[in-house]
């Protein structure tokens, strides 16, 4: 399992083997998938935190800002900060975890799937593919199944993310998220045509200003074009770029991502990387909103009161002494609950004796 996980972070850190954000790790001060999906699961959280501390005329002190951490951010959101414990933190970052791992994955699974990362105009199937994940993040979490839907929300996140690096959005001004693309009652406007161009070469490597100006004055949305295998594009459309992209050879020359500094949109980068993160706080804001309050915590990972762990021997020769532990365990549930202090999750860990050899 670790080493399968260090081989995926080792493949995902190739310098332009992906066509995204980088997953999980760059280099020269570039924004990864990772800090995007961390950044804006730690400040959503710290808003929803300080919404509930200032319902129940609480205290909630904690800046919210890019430098909120795992550990301070869990202990600030507990409701008893002596109750904040190192289970407790463990369990949010490995919520976190699961969620950029999965967003980090859909370079490997779909590396090839336009839509996945709105490749070559395909605004119309990545929104699809947006709008049915966010549909079954919130199921998830309604059915209780909080690790199924971290799952499906790291592979949303990842879709959303790559609007903001691979389309012309940024260029074309704006600074906002996209809300259509999370809002299935809206339709997407101002698509470019199949058969409008709009691309020009790149001036002697400089790509800063290929983009149409007659696209960017009529504000027209377009995306760059991706082939590992062949140059083929449309005419006269953008391409993605790359070390893997064949089509940014051919006319109009050059390609607009700005999937790190170093990219030939690179000088947007940064703010590329901010709107993203914007676009994901507000992804998980609409989440929020169809979760109870309760549910949405357990999505993200926090837990508000102590976390209560029963470790038990399950070795058959204890075979009674299991009974009388379930019955002192149960006994205990029965005690908390409704109590004040009633612990936010139970864990049980069974342990036995390892086989002889
Ligand atoms: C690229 O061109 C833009 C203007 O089109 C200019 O501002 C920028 O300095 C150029 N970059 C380099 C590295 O020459
Ligand atoms: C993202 O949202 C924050 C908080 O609302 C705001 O201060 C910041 O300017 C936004 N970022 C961008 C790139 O607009």
């Amino acid at each position: 399992m670790q080493t399968s996980l260090l081989l995926m972070a080792l493949y995902l850190s190739l310098p332009g083997g992906t066509q995204a954000f980088k997953p999980l790790i760059s280099g020269g001060g570039s924004v990864t998938h990772r800090d995007i999906t961390q950044r804006a699961v730690l400040r959503k959280t710290a808003e929803f935190c300080r919404a509930l501390a200032a319902a129940q005329g609480q205290d909630f002190s904690l800046p919210i800002g890019d430098s909120l951490s795992i550990v301070k951010l869990q202990k600030a959101c507990s409701a008893d900060s002596s109750s904040s414990t190192l289970v407790s933190t463990i369990l949010f970052q490995s919520a976190i975890v699961k969620m950029y791992l999965s967003n980090a994955l859909v370079d490997m699974e779909f590396a090839l799937s336009k839509a996945h990362h709105f490749d070559g105009e395909t605004f119309q199937g990545g929104r699809a593919l947006i709008t049915a994940g966010v549909s079954e993040v919130k199921a998830s979490v309604k059915r209780g199944r909080f690790l199924l839907a971290r799952l499906a929300l790291g592979c949303v996140c990842h879709t959303l993310q790559d609007f903001y690096s691979h389309s012309n959005w940024v260029e074309m001004g704006n600074r906002q998220p996209y809300s259509t693309l999370i809002r299935p009652d809206l339709q997407l406007v101002n698509l470019a045509g199949p058969s409008t161009p709009t691309c020009r070469n790149c001036m002697g490597g400089n790509c800063t200003d290929n983009i149409l100006p007659e696209v960017l004055q009529q504000g027209l949305l377009t995306s760059g074009y991706f082939n590992l295998f062949s140059s083929n594009k449309p005419a006269g459309k953008c391409s993605h770029g790359g070390l893997f992209d064949w089509t940014s050879g051919r006319d109009p020359v050059g390609s607009i991502n700005k999937d790190d500094v170093g990219s030939s949109h690179g000088h947007l980068h940064h703010t590329a990387a901010d709107v993203a993160i914007n676009a994901t706080i507000e992804l998980l804001e609409d989440i929020r909103g169809a979760a109870v309050d309760k549910d949405f915590l357990r999505l993200i990972g926090i837990t508000q009161s102590a976390v209560l762990c029963f470790v038990i021997d399950t070795t058959g020769s204890m075979s009674d002494d299991i009974t009388e532990a379930k019955r002192v365990s149960f006994s205990i549930i029965d005690s908390k609950r409704g109590a004040q202090q009633e612990p936010s999750l139970y864990i049980l860990v069974p342990f036995n004796d390892p086989g002889g050899c």
